[in-house]
């Protein structure tokens, strides 16, 4: 499945008013969700990580699952969790494997990676403290608690208390669809940084072939080459994973790996 609609524009009036009238149950929501961003604008000009953890203590305070997924559905939510595990199982990821997971959430798939891997191995990090506490709640209700997971709060995406070519696995899902580019820059200058030796980092985004485009400071679109681009700026080399877009998920992935292990590994 893969991106929806890839070329729309959703910022644009007339795609605004076309959905409205498709579905008016879905209207007041959405004007709240601009009002709070009207407000959130003012209040954290220009801090877009400020802004985000704003709407994530809004969000958890009425529903954990849905401020991660849109949907309160606890089925929903251990359907992506188990999606996302299920293929970086198929992908690689290994009991011994050291991962990283950025902006983890309430472990919607962390709780499938931590069970997975060997204790001690699962570090996650996020921006927003009350999604962590909401991490913990999941950590107790799976009975997790002897796989010692790191939960983290983070400021930025330096990744500069992480020790240095530590991660096997990196895994970001669903969260550059929710950040501007230099916040995703950020984390391409750095990622390089805490890679193991032959590992590799995943994310999601929301992809668009047209025009590159944002809906309020929440949802972001991005064309794949943007991406690949930007990632090769820092030594990375990424590519669109074919087989993720025939899953139903309306994201697209990439995976980014070193360009110097490509080079170890193709050789001269
Ligand atoms: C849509 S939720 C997805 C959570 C989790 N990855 C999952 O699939 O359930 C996005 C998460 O990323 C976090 N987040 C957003 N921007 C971030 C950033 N720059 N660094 C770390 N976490 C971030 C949010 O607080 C939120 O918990």
């Amino acid at each position: 499945m893969g991106a929806t609609e890839p070329g729309r524009n959703r910022s644009r009036l007339t795609h605004r008013a076309r959905y409205a009238l498709r579905h008016p149950e879905r209207v007041p929501a959405h004007a709240r969700r601009a009002a709070r961003d009207a407000l959130l604008r003012l209040r954290y000009r220009g801090d877009h990580i400020a802004y985000y953890r704003a709407v994530m203590a809004s969000d958890t305070a009425r529903s954990a699952e849905a401020a991660v997924g849109h949907t309160p559905s606890r089925e929903t939510w251990a359907r992506i969790g188990r999606m996302q595990f299920d293929y970086l199982v198929a992908h690689g990821l290994r009991p011994h494997h050291r991962m990283l997971e950025i902006g983890c959430g309430n472990l919607r798939a962390g709780r499938l990676f931590i069970g997975h891997l060997d204790t001690g191995n699962y570090y996650g990090i996020d921006i927003s403290p009350h999604i962590l506490l909401a991490a913990q709640d999941t950590l107790v209700r799976e009975g997790l608690q002897a796989k010692l997971p790191h939960l983290t709060l983070a400021a930025d995406l330096t990744l500069a208390f992480l020790p240095e070519g530590h991660f096997d696995v990196v895994h970001a899902h669903s969260v550059f669809s929710h950040s501007p580019r230099h916040v995703i820059e950020e984390c391409f200058a750095h990622v390089g940084r805490v890679l193991a030796p032959g590992g590799f980092f995943d994310f999601t985004f929301d992809r668009t072939e047209g025009e590159e485009h944002q809906v309020l400071r929440e949802d972001f679109y991005y064309r794949t080459e943007t991406l690949i681009g930007l990632a090769a700026r820092y030594g990375l080399s990424a590519r669109l994973m074919d087989d993720w877009e025939r899953l139903p998920h309306r994201q697209s992935k990439i995976r980014v790996t070193a360009m110097s292990d490509r080079a170890r590994t193709v050789g001269p």
